[in-house]
């Protein structure tokens, strides 16, 4: 069996060692400059940090993979002693920082908001998330065993999972976005691809596009090779064969991807390989109590 590894702290549940560090984490001093890329848990984390890891060198590939090797854009939140935690890697680096979160709004640390410093959200919908979470937790053995799909439903519904409800994360964010400089984005929207002008309707988004809002957002201009780079080589295919992003060099014992890659699926819409009838509406059902109120519409499948 696994070890007991998540911990509340107002009601969140988050790893046992992020709790031991809390008042580490609540003192951080962010910096007026620095962009925040917060997310629920498996909602494009890996991908979205890999478009702003690419804009801010350039395009240069072989920058971008030392980057991460070197554990750029800290978890603020990160723990596991007696490696450096989020905030000790964070402090060992020039300013300003481009930082990574899961936390929900009310337990930011209070620094970003007296610096209002940028956030970039990326949101998920939330039956693709839930699906994406049930394989990861199978699949990540420092998190709790998931059990069966049906016993995970109830789970996630009731949002006793890793970094708290995915209903109250989303709207918190969603709630505080015109009050802050949040770039508020949407997997779905990433993942679209643009239909032709002789395919109708033609659709905004598509990866370009959201990767040029992403640059904007960023204060930088790029050139239209470098974007089209960027949508390369941040591709769900490139990613899951680059070991840097796929998550290879990451010890079995932590990451098991014999039972679940960490690269799966990429895709949108797998959530109806999951669930039943039955438990689709009783999650829109759910959906609609939990989300009353919060005009925000999430695409279900392209
Ligand atoms: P699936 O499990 O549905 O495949 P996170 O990085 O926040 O943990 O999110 C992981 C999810 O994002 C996984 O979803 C993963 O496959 C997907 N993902 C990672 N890189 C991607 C990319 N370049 N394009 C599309 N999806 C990507």
């Amino acid at each position: 069996g696994r070890q007991l590894q998540l911990r509340e702290v107002g009601g969140i549940l988050l790893q046992a060692a992020t709790v031991d560090n809390w008042s580490e984490i609540q003192n951080f001093e962010a910096k007026p400059d620095d962009l925040l890329i917060c997310t629920y848990p498996k909602s494009g984390t890996t991908w979205i940090q890999e478009i702003v890891d690419m804009i801010e060198q350039n395009g240069d590939v072989a920058k971008c993979q030392r980057a991460i090797i070197q554990h750029r854009h800290p978890f603020i939140e990160w723990a596991r002693p007696p490696q450096p935690s989020g905030v000790e890697k964070a402090n060992t680096m020039p300013s300003p920082w481009t930082l990574r979160t899961h936390l929900p709004t009310q337990l930011l640390p209070p620094s970003f908001w007296e610096n209002n410093c940028k956030f970039l959200y990326v949101a998920r919908n939330a039956k693709d998330c839930m699906v994406s979470y049930y394989h990861f937790q199978r699949m990540n053995q420092v998190l709790p065993d998931p059990g069966t799909w049906e016993a995970y439903f109830e789970t996630f519904i009731s949002g006793k999972v890793g970094w708290g409800s995915w209903f109250d994360h989303v709207k918190g964010w969603w709630e505080i976005k015109d009050r802050y400089q949040v770039l508020f984005l949407f997997y779905e929207d990433m993942k679209r691809v643009s239909k032709g002008p002789s395919e109708e309707p033609l659709q905004t988004q598509d990866p370009k596009c959201e990767i040029q809002k992403v640059v904007q957002f960023m204060g930088k201009s790029l050139d239209e090779t470098v974007l089209d780079k960027i949508v390369q080589e941040t591709s769900f295919e490139k990613m899951k064969e680059n070991p840097m992003t796929n998550r290879s060099t990451v010890p079995k014992f932590i990451l098991d991807q014999s039972i679940s890659p960490f690269m799966r699926k990429g895709t949108v819409g797998d959530w109806k390989n999951h669930f039943t009838v039955t438990q689709n509406e009783r999650f829109d059902e759910i959906y609609r109590q939990k989300m009353e109120g919060i005009s925000i519409n999430f695409c279900m499948e392209l």
